[in-house]
């Protein structure tokens, strides 16, 4: 990749969900590549030590609690976000939250819960970002919104329908969302991201759940997709930071698939 590629020089990004894992990886990559970037999460601590670690460079970091489920919270956040670094450029919907069930025994709880955060928490962004990006001008680089999806929002799966439900439910808000505001005129880009399996947390919990050995957990992860590993968190960052730079200029409602082959077959 040549210099000078996916900058994102003087941008503001909120990154939802970007105390860890895939959410965290994308704030320090943005940060590296010009952005100021505000995480939100509901993790604190973990949060706060990452804003930490991101200032040491420079003052470009800002952690803020934030439930994606609660409307007031993302008032509070995008409103803080332009205080302080001036008005958003980049949302990117990272949080989300996984469960493993099948239909019969998922409870209405958790079927609530999945869809408050992967769904709700998405369009509650969505809403705010509009807000905050569409008096942008026409020859600016376009705002730029990027919505974790999965391949669980491409092909199907045995332990996680409900999960699959919600991601795929985000992979086509984007691409109304890319509609919508073309359609009115403003100048922003909505774009979904599908991460294959990635080692995060939330994968550090699919697989404690699974039933396999440790062995067999090495096995799965080697045959798992045609690379025969799994994603680290900066190769689904890369992705996300290309879709919030002006180098993807010319996408919006497409569907980046990072998943080291897996739905190829
Ligand atoms: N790791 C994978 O294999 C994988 C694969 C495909 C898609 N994804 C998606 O990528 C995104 C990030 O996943 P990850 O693996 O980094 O997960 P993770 O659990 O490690 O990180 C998700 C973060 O979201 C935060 N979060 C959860 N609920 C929240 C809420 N209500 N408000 C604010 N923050 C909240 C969590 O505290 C956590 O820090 C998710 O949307 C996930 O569905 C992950």
């Amino acid at each position: 990749m040549g210099i000078g590629m996916n900058r994102v020089d003087g941008k503001v990004a909120l990154v939802t969900g970007g105390a860890r894992g895939i959410g965290g990886e994308t704030a320090r990559q943005l940060v590296a590549a010009g952005a100021k970037v505000v995480m939100t999460d509901l993790l604190q601590a973990e949060g706060e030590a990452l804003a930490a670690e991101l200032n040491e460079a420079g003052a470009n970091a800002l952690f803020l609690t934030h439930d994606v489920t609660s409307e007031s919270d993302w008032e509070r956040a995008v409103a803080e976000t332009t205080r302080q670094f001036g008005p958003l450029d980049i949302l990117v919907n990272n949080a989300g939250v996984w469960s493993r069930g099948i239909i019969e025994e998922t409870l209405v709880d958790e079927f609530d819960k999945l869809c408050a955060v992967n769904l709700k928490g998405v369009f509650l962004g969505t809403k705010y970002a509009i807000g905050a990006m569409k008096s942008r001008p026409a020859d600016a680089d376009s705002a730029s919104i990027v919505n974790l999806s999965s391949t669980a929002g491409l092909v199907g799966s045995a332990t996680s329908a409900v999960y699959s439900m919600t991601k795929g439910g985000v992979r086509l808000f984007t691409k109304s969302t890319a509609i919508e505001v073309r359609a009115r005129g403003y100048n922003i880009r909505c774009n979904s991201v599908h991460p294959g399996a990635t080692e995060s947390p939330m994968q550090d919990d699919i697989l404690a759940t699974s039933n396999m050995s440790p062995d067999e957990i090495k096995a799965f992860k080697q045959t798992r997709n045609l690379l025969g590993r799994y994603g680290e968190p900066i190769d689904i960052a890369k992705a996300i930071l290309f879709l919030a730079s002006n180098d993807s200029a010319f996408m919006t409602g497409s569907e980046m698939v990072v998943d080291g082959g897996y739905t190829a077959r």
